[in-house]
């Protein structure tokens, strides 16, 4: 045979390997090979072979029943049958509430809608469709459930951030979005007596910035514009006009919702 002619130290690597693979495969014997299902395919033991199984009926697992249907999706019953929107906060707004917004805003609004909200972020100067403006009119006269909900289903270009922001974020992040519009547009009389507010121009001529600074401003002529904006795009702006399910009860939200996550 020829393994017995082999040089007398030639066998140790080969034993070796041997012993190495009998190791490995012992690996093996886990909880890898026990019976499990696995997701999205079919299991023979139950009767309609699907391995992901329906909820049981009339049932509501921990933690999920979502009675405060106003804070999971900004909507309400209105009168005429129909979703509506609201302008009402489900919790209260604390400086922790806004600040977590600003954070959040910060984070995953201002590639198109900028620091500052007027939709020419970063992306939208190169090419992509001009986010929309929050201190437009239109904006400003939108309740403040439909930034929730805008949120969370999207918007004409605009996708959905439901996953990446939880519902007590998406509300913090429509609060910070009403902050930014006072920011931009607030009067004599949103400021308390005695608190002297400076102005931006006076602020940035200190900072020497150019005096452009302070002003609104435009799309570069740098930018690239894949869309030229037009108004008739997107969907409409309110809520889908879908009949409310009459067996769904939305009760108005507790008002003192805790607002920490
Ligand atoms: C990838 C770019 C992008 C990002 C990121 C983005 N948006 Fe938008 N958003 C858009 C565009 C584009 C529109 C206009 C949609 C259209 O007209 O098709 C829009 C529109 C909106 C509107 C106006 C809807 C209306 O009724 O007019 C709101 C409110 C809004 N976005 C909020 C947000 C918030 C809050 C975030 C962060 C969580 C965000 N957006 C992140 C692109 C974006």
């Amino acid at each position: 045979m020829q393994a017995i002619r082999l040089k007398s130290n030639s066998w140790l690597p080969a034993l070796a390997m041997a012993a190495a693979l009998l190791f490995l495969a012992g690996c093996r014997q886990d909880m890898q090979n026990q019976p499990k299902l696995i997701p999205q395919r079919g299991s023979a033991m139950f009767a309609d072979h699907r391995g992901a199984r329906p909820q049981v009926v009339n049932t509501v697992a921990r933690g999920q029943l979502r009675e405060d249907s106003y804070f999971y999706t900004g909507v309400v019953q209105g009168a005429n049958g129909y979703r509506e929107e609201k302008d009402l906060m489900p919790f209260p707004v604390t400086l922790a509430v806004l600040q977590r917004g600003q954070e959040r805003f910060n984070i995953y609004c201002t590639p198109c809608h900028s620091r500052v909200g007027n939709g020419l972020g970063a992306i939208v100067q190169r090419g992509y469709k001009p986010a929309a403006n929050f201190h437009d009119q239109v904006r400003l006269s939108q309740p403040i459930s439909h930034y929730f909900y805008v949120m969370t289903h999207g918007y004409g270009a605009m996708p959905d951030y439901s996953a990446q922001l939880t519902p007590v974020d998406r509300w913090a992040v429509a609060a910070y979005i009403r902050a930014l519009q006072l920011s931009q547009a607030a009067t004599e009389s949103d400021i308390p007596a005695g608190v002297k507010v400076k102005d931006l121009k006076d602020l940035a001529a200190e900072q020497h910035l150019p005096a452009g600074f302070a002003e609104p401003w435009e799309l570069p002529s740098t930018a690239i514009q894949a869309y030229p904006h037009d108004a008739v795009q997107g969907t409409p702006a309110m809520a889908p006009a879908n009949p409310a399910d009459p067996g769904i009860k939305i009760p108005l939200s507790k008002p003192a919702e805790p607002a920490a996550k």
